[in-house]
This record gives C-alpha cells, sequence and structure tokens, in this order.
C-alpha cells in the first residue's frame, strides 16, 4: 500500500473550482508569458511573507542561480552553505565557477551550524546560503551576525521553508536575498515548476528582476548577461490562489508533525522525526499487509467450504467420499463453525487494518509531543492477526479429521 507523503490529487480537490477558474480566465486571457497576473502573484506573495519584493521565477534552482549573480560572483569565489541540502544549493555555485564550500550541521536539526561557519570564511567568501531544511529554520541571528561582521551577503534558501517562521518572523526576508521553489509537492506548490527571489532591497531586486529577463529592464534592451527564467502566468494564477490557503495548509502540516516541529528553542529534531517516519510508515504496511492476509485466509477457507457443497459429481464431493459421511451433515457443522470463524476473522481483519490505518493520524495527534510508535500494541496486534489467519486456514482441516473418523464410525 502507497502512502503519500503528500496528496496533490486531495489538494487540487479541495479547490477545484477556485483553480479550475483561475486557469480558465488566463487561457482566455492567453497572456501566457509575463501576463499581469505574475506581478498581483508577486506582490502578494512578498506581503504575505511581510518583505517587500518578489520576483517569480522558472524554479528553485534558478532563483539560487540568479541571487549568485546579482551578487556578481565571479569564477574561484567561494559561497558557504550546509552540507546537508538538496543538490541545488551548491549546484548553482559550481555552475558559476565558484566553490562551494560546506559547512558542517547541528546533528539536533541537520541545519547548518553557525559556530561552523566563521573558520571557513575567507577573502574569496561571496555569500553564505543557510538552507530551511524540512522547514525548519536555520538559527538565523548568529548567521547574520558572523556575516555582517564580515560584510558578507546572506542568500536563505527558503525552498522547503515557505510558511515557516524564525523567533516571530517569516524566513525569506531575514537574510539579503531569499528563493522559494514551487515545486507541486512544496507546501506552496505550482501545477509545473516554479520559484521566486525574495528581499528588501531595491536594488538587488533590480537587478534580479534584470537577471531573470536575460539582463534587460524592457525587451530587447539587454543590459548584463542574464537568463531566460520566468514563472508562467497559468502557474501565476495557481499559486495566487493556493496562497490564500498556505497558511491553513501550513497549520495542517505542522499538526501532523511534517513541517516545523518545534522540539528545543522552536527547533525540533530532524533524527527523531525521520525514524518516527520510517517506524509509523513500515509498522503500518505490516499491520495493514497482515490484516488482509488473514482477510484472504478467511475468504478461502469459506470457498473451500462452499466447494465441498457445490462441486463434485452428482452432488457427491471427494471429501465427502474421503470421509464417507453425509455430505449435508458435514456441511452444516463446517458451516456454523468455518462462517463463526469466517465472520469473526474478517472483523478482525478489518480492525486491524483500521488501526493500521489510523496508526499515523493517532501518534501524530498524540499531545505532549514526538511519541514513538507503540511497538507492544503492534507486536500484539500482529501475533494476534498471526494465530488468527492460522486459525482460519486450519481449523476447519482439523475438524475434517476429527469427523472423519466419528462419521466413518457411524456407517460402520
Ligand atoms: C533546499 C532546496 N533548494 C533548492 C531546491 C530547488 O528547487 P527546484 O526543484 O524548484 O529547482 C529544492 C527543491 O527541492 C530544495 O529542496
Amino acid at each position: 500500500m502507497d502512502i503519500q507523503m503528500v496528496d496533490l490529487r486531495g489538494q487540487y480537490l479541495a479547490i477545484k473550482d477556485e483553480i479550475d477558474a483561475a486557469i480558465q480566465a488566463e487561457i482566455d486571457g492567453t497572456r501566457f508569458i509575463k501576463g499581469p497576473m505574475v506581478g498581483q502573484f508577486e506582490c502578494k506573495l512578498a506581503g504575505h511573507l511581510d518583505g517587500t519584493y518578489a520576483i517569480g521565477v522558472g524554479n528553485g534552482t534558478d532563483a539560487l542561480q540568479i541571487a549568485l549573480m546579482a551578487l556578481d560572483l565571479q569564477p574561484g569565489d567561494e559561497v558557504i552553505t550546509t552540507a546537508f541540502t538538496f543538490i541545488a544549493t551548491g549546484e548553482v555555485a559550481a555552475l558559476l565557477k565558484a566553490t562551494p564550500v560546506f559547512a558542517d550541521i547541528d546533528p539536533q536539526t541537520f541545519n547548518i551550524d553557525p559556530a561552523k561557519i566563521e573558520e571557513l570564511i575567507t577573502p574569496k567568501t561571496k555569500a553564505i546560503v543557510p538552507v530551511h531544511l524540512f522547514g525548519q529554520p536555520a538559527d538565523m541571528d548568529p548567521i547574520m551576525e558572523i556575516a555582517e561582521r564580515h560584510g558578507i551577503p546572506v542568500i536563505e534558501d527558503n525552498a522547503q521553508g515557505i510558511g515557516s517562521t524564525y523567533k516571530g518572523r517569516k524566513t525569506g526576508y531575514i537574510g539579503h536575498i531569499g528563493t522559494l521553489s514551487f515545486f507541486p509537492s512544496k507546501n506552496l506548490g505550482a501545477y509545473g515548476d516554479g520559484g521566486a527571489v525574495l528581499t528588501n532591497d531595491a536594488d538587488l531586486y533590480e537587478k534580479m528582476k534584470m537577471i531573470a529577463n536575460h539582463g534587460g529592464r524592457r525587451k530587447y534592451y539587454n543590459e548584463i548577461v542574464g537568463v531566460n527564467s520566468r514563472l508562467d502566468t497559468i502557474q501565476a494564477a495557481i499559486l495566487k490562489t493556493k496562497l490564500a490557503h498556505l497558511d491553513a495548509y501550513v497549520e495542517e502540516q505542522k499538526r501532523l508533525g511534517r513541517f516545523e516541529r518545534p522540539l528545543n528553542n522552536n527547533i525540533y529534531n530532524v533524527t527523531e522525526w525521520m525514524e518516527y517516519h520510517d517506524v509509523v510508515a513500515n509498522d503500518t504496511k505490516v499491520l495493514v499487509g497482515l490484516s488482509f492476509l488473514f482477510l484472504s485466509v478467511c475468504l478461502l477457507s469459506t470457498i473451500a467450504l462452499l466447494l465441498t457443497k457445490f462441486v463434485g459429481k452428482k452432488g457427491e464431493t471427494s471429501l465427502r467420499r474421503a470421509l464417507g459421511a453425509s455430505r449435508s451433515a458435514i456441511f452444516k457443522q463446517q458451516i456454523v463453525e468455518v462462517g463463526v470463524i469466517g465472520l469473526t476473522g474478517g472483523l478482525f481483519g478489518l480492525l486491524l487494518a483500521w488501526l493500521g490505518l489510523q496508526g499515523i493520524e493517532v501518534l501524530y495527534d498524540a499531545p505532549g509531543g514526538l511519541v514513538k510508535l507503540d511497538r507492544v500494541m503492534i507486536f500484539t496486534a500482529v501475533s494476534i492477526a498471526v494465530l488468527g489467519s492460522m486459525i482460519a486456514g486450519l481449523y476447519p482441516a482439523w475438524r475434517v479429521c476429527q469427523i472423519a473418523p466419528a462419521a466413518q464410525l457411524k456407517t460402520q
């Protein structure tokens, strides 16, 4: 059974009418590239994140590249980032012929350890790129303090962090530049690729806007070397519609323990979180699998029973022949016994399946923080399921063996 981490279809269906109308309006308008909706979305996005400027771009990787280009990164320069992130964070520095320098992470949060940054700073360091991994904000205060002391700009890779807060501030505008990915599975996911760069700095805004548009402010007036990285109008319309639901979605993700789960000092323990997910997913699969096995055995024994009645030459069954007993006597006895077992087994199987499927929600909702899966409960349920399957499958056979000598005695 596949348990999806992100239910994209469910997300769509919940706001289908709004989304369909937004897409249709853009198709009707045919302003597919740089339509007015892009600007509207950018304004809403910046406002939502308590920032000033936002520029929609092609994807989160482009956003990082554009941010680095805006800092005039030169070949041989260095970019300090975290050793644990998605490849794009370091990849763009390498693409621009700079060197990504990886700072070690804090084992508690898996985010960049601010204490490991300063020792990596050299005269070639042109940017520090913390990542808000799994929606958990990097510890921005010490990072900003180090960066300001050395005069190095900070780019927040906020691809996984939209909706997250650091000490009451929304991530994305804490550093000099922030970047976003609208990859479909992200909190604010497009129906394709998308990304954004964020800043409160008017000069950086102008420059990044130019870079994203072939280095020009106007069509055919290209002032610097740039790239072609735009957010499609249809994606902007989808994102603007979904932005209105972002807070509710983020709250739900937090409630489910998937996003910015607070543990100590508003930081959760990622190792524990990952183990927890694995345990829940595996045990749930085992539980659901066993309950289906259980149900199948019950079903098979019921079918076997019915075959003893309906299959056979002239109403005779091989079983009856083997037993030498009356067909209806055996059938009556079996129908009661297997029927009771089949029914009980079936109900129990359903109960297990329900329990398995509920497992995740029940545990996520557990009050008082992170609670590991109750292995005793699972072990007991699984043992009963196995035992039940055996009884459901073996009992009829055992009873037949018991009946056979008795029936033979009767007929003698
Ligand atoms: C931390 C991080 N940075 C950058 C990116 C790149 O975003 P995109 O896939 O939109 O290019 C991702 C995407 O998953 C990411 O998780």
